[in-house]
């Protein structure tokens, strides 16, 4: 069953109708101004931090699951029939409905009683403000005398607080609407120097900024009494719930079409002219005036919204494949793409999944994130790594979160992920490859973010690298800490209160467990790190990490090799996790994608018997579990992992993050058919048609797709926010189509199904375009010998930085096998 279809061409994705299994969302603005909207138009708005600077309120959890948002209501006053032209909130039966979400924007339109509407929501580049463009027809064949409404619910700033410090917050809400524009205030007057606006291009007929006025008595957004009675009550709030709500009048003559213009935006005053006059306690509108002017007219909006398709061309256009399979190229070239922006703008935070107060940037998270965006906007990339940087303790170890709008680590928190420290080396390592930029590791970074602490980010590297070596257990494999990358793991935690938080609770010591994946990620990182020491001449460095690594390889084939595949652990008792020996858990599937990723056993076979025992014993038809057999009870000396019931998220779902470990590493081996294989069963693209069951949004990865030992098994949860996006953009764009960065240039180095006979990428790096060709006639699944460029042979298959040139660079390249 599908509810839509994609529209390649418009790079969108078309809901033809509104009661989509779940809300299927989109993602507005791409800066500093967010938005998160559904099909229905819900959701909320916020500037840079979705709890500390939040903009609209939205309940989550809600009955109906999304309520609440962006809403217009459009009224007959010939006969006082109102409707949503978003559907939601009075769910009207419309004539037409359709949700064409694109990049950075989603325009909804609808019909009913023979006016359509259209409303397109979009933030304008380089501002702090959303446009909602409403166009509305007369198909009648007679005027049309209509009612506009506008709704939205300011939110008190903070969220967390906002949802629950009532006894305050209901007496300290405050507004002003002047010239037709309705200002948010709270808090204004003491230590804020912020305030939202709404404004309308229109003429007034009323407006409402208590809600409850709005709505009225025991009503709901299907039933406001403003919209019901046709006319606004022109209320200012004083405390309770702010609100901004316009009443606009419209006459519509037969086939007429008239545009409004909503302006909802954030807007700061330098703390010394926050009133006008001085001595008052009146916003000083005069930096925000003319900013709203420029919007409520209609040629900016239309050339703020090309701006923005421009923009997204140019992103986008940096990496475009064109191969045999559809699903590949629409996430590839969109969606995956896309997704990888939304990713890095928001790390885990705000979702319909992740309510945007209960987490911050996270360390690890964040780093990866950068596998999938470091070539879309470099410099925001480079802007991370150091504020990521600056949150790394001086031990090496690192903050777990920080807030994006502090930029501090987050004390509730904390550190102890033995894991994170390493990710910052890989996230870097992608940095340079893409750009070149080598001065990045001297730039002075803090510790802890305390003055005075500056150290160049190599040095960062450097002990992330040493945090490991200093925190080996007693098989010489590293100590897991609070957990590793499977934040589930907990192996110091033997909570047994309820309530306990299993990350940050931890009444072991921890000297004892031990984590094989951590060690497979230190070896990553080492070999990482040996590499960027030896290309700044620091050949001793280089050489430690390498030895270092080696080291750490014998330890793994020693105590991490089960016979047929990687361990995962040691528990607190010295026992393997993830082996044979085990009753349940006997295999996980990180310690395998890790290990081969790092290059163990490519040689002796090991890796390839590990990839075995994936397919044996792992992989379903709707992508690959994170282990096997299930935990079928709750095991005190594991933790969260066993809490979840079977087939659910880390117990044995299809965690889709790690499936493109397990891609990448069989590209290694050079198994093309198999790696396209596993990613086309997590591909959301390729999962369309069976929307009943999967249910997320057929765009946009999901982080959780439930496992074979669920009774819902093949439905995806927690769209969106995942590292899935960065890790399946990383390993269908760089290791399956084989366009692969280095610190040298570009490697061609291609791991296809053999049927596939032809496919082109367009990837722009270091300043030159290159048109890559690659044929496969005899075929082959890898196998680049040498390349033609520009019509000359160049043996092997790297594609060396060259000075920028004005035309693309031709490049021919033949699976040899
Ligand atoms: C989830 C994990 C997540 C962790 C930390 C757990 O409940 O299952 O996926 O990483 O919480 O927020
Ligand atoms: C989600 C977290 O954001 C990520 O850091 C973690 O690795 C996975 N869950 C697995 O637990």
């Amino acid at each position: 069953m599908r509810y839509g279809h994609f529209d390649d061409s418009n790079r969108e994705y078309v809901i033809t109708r509104p009661d989509t299994p779940l809300p299927w969302i989109n993602y507005l603005g791409c800066e500093a101004y967010f938005g998160i909207i559904s099909n229905t138009a819900g959701g909320y708005s916020f500037y840079r931090d979705a709890r500390l600077r939040r903009i609209t309120r939205y309940r989550y959890n809600n009955v109906p699951f999304d309520f609440g948002g962006r809403y217009l209501y459009i009224r007959d006053n010939d006969n006082g029939q109102f409707w949503s032209p978003s559907w939601q909130p009075t769910r009207s039966k419309l004539d037409k409905y359709e949700c064409r979400n694109g990049m950075g924007y989603s325009t909804i339109s609808s019909s009913f009683a023979k006016i359509d509407a259209q409303t397109c929501y979009f933030v304008p580049l380089g501002e702090t403000l959303e446009i909602w463009k409403l166009q509305l027809t007369n198909r009648r064949n007679k005027p049309a005398k209509i009612s506009i409404f506008s709704s939205i619910e300011f939110c008190l700033w903070d969220a967390q607080d906002d949802a629950t410090n009532f006894q305050r917050n209901f007496s300290t809400g405050q507004v002003e609407v002047v010239d037709g524009v309705i200002y948010h205030k709270t808090e204004y007057r003491e230590r804020r120097n912020h305030f939202a606006y709404f404004a309308c291009s229109a003429k007034l007929a009323g407006f409402d900024t208590k809600r409850d006025t709005f709505l009225g008595p025991y009503r709901s957004w299907d039933n406001p009494a403003a919209v019901e009675r046709g006319k606004s009550f022109n209320s200012i709030a004083h405390g309770w719930a702010p609100h901004g709500s316009h009443h606009v009048k419209l006459n519509l003559k037969p086939g007429e079409t008239k545009q409004i213009i909503f302006v909802l935006g954030y807007h700061e005053n330098p703390v010394d002219q926050k009133f006008a006059p001085p001595a008052s306690q009146t916003i000083n509108k005069k930096t925000v005036k003319p900013v709203i002017a420029k919007y409520l007219d209609a040629a900016n909006v239309d050339a703020a919204f090309q701006k923005l398709r421009e923009y997204w061309d140019s992103v986008l256009g940096i990496y475009q494949a064109n191969s045999p399979d559809v699903h590949t190229n629409r996430m590839v070239n969109i969606w995956n793409a896309y997704q990888c922006m939304a990713t890095f703008n928001m790390s885990r935070s705000a979702s319909f999944y992740e309510s945007g107060i209960g987490r911050g940037l996270g360390f690890r998270d964040s780093n990866q994130d950068l596998l999938g965006f470091v070539h879309m906007v470099p410099a925001r990339a480079r802007e991370r790594i150091l504020d990521l940087a600056a949150t790394q303790l001086k031990t090496g170890g690192a903050f777990h979160q920080y807030q994006p709008l502090t930029k501090r680590g987050n004390n509730d928190i904390g550190s102890g992920f033995n894991d994170d420290p390493h990710w910052l080396i890989l996230g870097v390592g992608a940095y340079i490859k893409e750009t070149g930029d080598w001065s990045i590791l001297d730039e002075p970074v803090q510790f802890e973010n305390e003055p005075g602490s500056e150290q160049p980010l190599y040095e960062h590297l450097r002990r992330s690298f040493n945090y490991t070596l200093e925190r080996l257990g007693p098989h010489g494999l590293p100590l897991i800490g609070r957990a590793d990358w499977n934040d589930c793991l907990n192996l110091n935690c033997f909570s047994d209160t309820p309530g306990q938080s299993f990350q940050t609770t931890t009444n072991k010591d921890g000297k004892v467990a031990e984590s094989v994946f951590i060690a497979g990620l230190f070896v990553f990182a080492a070999k990482e790190l040996a590499t960027i020491a030896a290309k700044r001449n620091l050949n001793d460095q280089s050489m430690q990490c390498l030895k270092e690594a080696e080291k750490m390889e014998k330890v793994i084939y020693r105590h991490g090799w089960d016979g047929a595949w990687f361990v995962r652990a040691y528990d607190d008792f010295g026992k393997p996790i993830g082996s044979k020996k085990c009753d349940e858990g006997k295999i996980f599937i990180e310690s395998q994608g890790i290990c081969v990723m790092a290059g163990i056993g490519l040689r002796d076979g090991k890796a390839k018997r590990a990839l075995e025992s994936v397919n044996k014993h792992l992989a379903t038809r709707h992508g690959i579990v994170l282990q096997q057999p299930v935990f079928s009870k709750y095991y005190i000396h594991m933790g969260e992992i066993s809490s979840y019931p079977p087939g659910y998220k880390e117990n044995a779902g299809i965690f889709c993050h790690n499936n493109p470990w397990i891609i990448i590493s069989e590209t290694m081996l050079g198994n093309g058919a198999r790696a396209f294989d596993y990613y086309t069963r997590i591909n959301p693209s390729a999962r369309e048609n069976i929307g009943d069951l999967h249910r997320c949004e057929p765009y946009v990865f999901a982080q959780m797709i439930a496992g074979k030992d669920a009774p819902t098994h093949g439905e995806a949860k927690n769209s969106w926010l995942t590292g899935t996006a960065a890790w399946t953009y990383f390993a269908a764009t760089q290791w399956i189509l084989g366009i692969r960065t280095s610190y040298d240039g570009l490697i061609v180095d291609p791991v296809i199904p053999a049927k596939w006979k032809t496919f082109t990428v367009t990837r722009r790096f270091r300043g030159n375009t290159y048109i890559i060709e690659v044929k496969n006639p005899k075929a082959k699944q890898r196998g680049v010998k040498n390349l033609i460029v520009d019509g000359k042979e160049l043996p092997g298959n790297l594609l060396p930085i060259s000075p920028p040139q004005p035309k693309p660079i031709h490049v021919q390249a033949t699976l040899a096998g």
